[in-house]
């Protein structure tokens, strides 16, 4: 793959320029690389019911399944947070779902950067396996 995780980070990091945050003031992007090298990227967008949020990685990640895309090597996600902000326990879900076992790279603006492998950010996870 000839992406690599810088230029996904910058990729996430000009999706969270777009995130409508009025409620939180929590600036999140997101950026999914597939497995043929395509980059969709998300920001959060806030509802005034809060519940209806939407967070950035799911944004992305539906917007590349909405294309009909459905292999994943990795997703960037990009705070403005000194500490490294990782996927909530949904997102977590949704990303082992639609994407499986991708890297994970958590970023900030300051530089710090970590990798994980989804599975460690969601052990024992219930999907579509325990439907059969
Ligand atoms: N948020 C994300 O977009 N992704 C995360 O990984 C954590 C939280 C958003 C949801 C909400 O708009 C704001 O950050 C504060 O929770």
């Amino acid at each position: 793959m000839t992406v690599n995780s810088e230029e996904l980070i910058s990729d996430a990091q000009a999706a969270r320029e777009n995130a409508f945050a009025p409620f939180s003031g929590f600036r999140v992007g997101a950026a999914l690389l597939s497995k043929d090298g395509e980059i969709f990227t998300g920001c959060n967008v806030e509802s005034a019911t809060y519940g209806l949020t939407m967070c950035a990685e799911r944004v992305a990640i539906f917007k590349a399944v909405s294309e009909g895309v459905s292999e994943f090597e990795s997703i960037a996600v990009v705070t403005g947070a000194q500490r490294l902000t990782p996927p909530c326990g949904a997102c977590r879900q949704v990303i082992w779902e639609m994407c499986g076992n991708v890297t994970v790279v958590l970023a900030n603006l300051e530089g710090l950067r970590e990798t994980f492998e989804m599975k460690d950010l969601l052990p024992e996870a219930f999907d579509r396996s325990f439907l059969a």
